[in-house]
């Protein structure tokens, strides 16, 4: 079964067509994060209006080739509302003329089926996934498809949002994620011995598997004041901020995995694109004994796109009246 999924939850508009859930056919992401540079942050409006103008030559690039679409998947929340509305009106024109059937999918579980993506490996259940994003932080327990049981999440700030909250403390451009990464790795790569213990790591001895990421920022400023920092401050703040998210997330998601004796660990979201997090994550998994298959997707599945959203409409098959679906900005990974 090949269906089209569509994404436009923030600021990327993107279109996939993608095979029985798994195997990508075709795959456009258009993101308009450029110009939100410009403006250190989404402005909605402005992601709205470019959600308009890409929409059409971005289902029509990823259509280029692909004669036989049985469904169409959108996103219908959580996001931002002119962004989804644009995916989602888009959706229920083309299932009224093609006389296609429409899936609406939640986007943070569509981050999950990433792991579905390109994979030889098919994730066995029950499992653990964390959906680390720029609004989001949850940890979930699936016990099959459509079975999800939400564990934990952050009790303030995302783990995006902290990336980005704390990148601009330091300078650095939207979205806060790959800019602090990239100088991060720069000063890993120079200062091997470095623990990196500056900043507070909140509730790791809370019993809880809670997050806590406002702490962060504050931290920041306290450390910085107002100076305007050098490129080699920047590459050292930038470690540090990294290795306190990575440390923390990386702590709570392996005790729920010990908790819940979990076979299957997925990480999910774009914060799962970086590096230090995916390396911190394979280097402890590695180092117990008990042996759980872990699995993060390439970057480009991590942040948004919409192979991801076809194929959790695979394996979520439940489609409805075209007019019945409306975009919904405040879903949660449960509802
Ligand atoms: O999932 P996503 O693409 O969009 C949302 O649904 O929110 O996630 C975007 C978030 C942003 O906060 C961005 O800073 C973060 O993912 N991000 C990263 C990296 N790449 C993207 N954070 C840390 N390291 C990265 N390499
Ligand atoms: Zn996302």
């Amino acid at each position: 079964m090949n269906i089209l999924g569509i994404e436009t939850s923030c600021d990327e508009t993107a279109a996939a067509v993608v095979q029985d859930g798994t195997k990508i056919l075709s795959s456009v992401v258009a993101s308009s994060q450029k110009l939100h540079t410009k403006t250190g942050g989404i402005i909605p409006e402005a992601a709205a209006r470019e959600q308009a103008k890409s929409i059409i030559p971005v289902i029509t690039q990823a259509l280029k080739n692909q004669k036989n679409i049985d469904a169409i998947a959108v996103t219908q929340g959580p996001g931002l509302i002119g962004s989804l509305l644009v995916g989602v009106e888009t959706a229920k024109t083309l299932s009224l003329i093609w006389q296609k059937p429409i899936i609406p999918i939640n986007h943070l579980v569509a981050h999950i089926y990433a792991n579905w993506v390109n994979n030889a490996f098919t994730p066995k259940f029950p499992l653990i996934a964390l959906v680390v994003s720029g609004g989001h932080t949850d940890l979930v327990l699936m016990k099959a498809h459509g079975k999800i049981k939400w564990l934990s999440g952050t009790r303030d700030d995302a783990a995006g949002e902290a990336f980005d909250k704390t990148a601009r403390l330091l300078g650095l451009p939207y979205p806060g994620g790959p800019a602090i990464s990239k100088l991060a790795d720069k000063y890993i790569k120079a200062n091997k011995e470095d623990k990196l213990t500056l900043f507070p790591r909140p509730l790791i001895h809370d019993k809880s598997l809670d997050w806590s990421f406002s702490g962060l920022k504050t931290a920041v400023i306290r450390e910085i004041g107002n100076t305007k920092l050098s490129s080699k401050k920047q590459e050292y703040y930038s470690a540090q901020i990294q290795e306190a998210i990575v440390e923390i997330l990386v702590d709570k998601t392996l005790k729920a995995v010990e908790n819940y004796n979990a076979k299957n660990l997925l990480l999910a979201g774009g914060v799962a694109a970086n590096k230090r997090l995916r390396e911190k994550f394979t280097s402890e998994i590695n180092s117990k004994e008990d042996k759980i298959y872990f699995h993060v997707p390439e970057a480009s599945l991590c942040t948004d796109n919409a192979a991801t959203i076809a194929s959790a409409a695979f394996f979520n098959y439940h489609p409805i009246a075209w007019n019945k679906i409306d975009a919904n900005p405040s879903l949660t990974i449960t509802s």
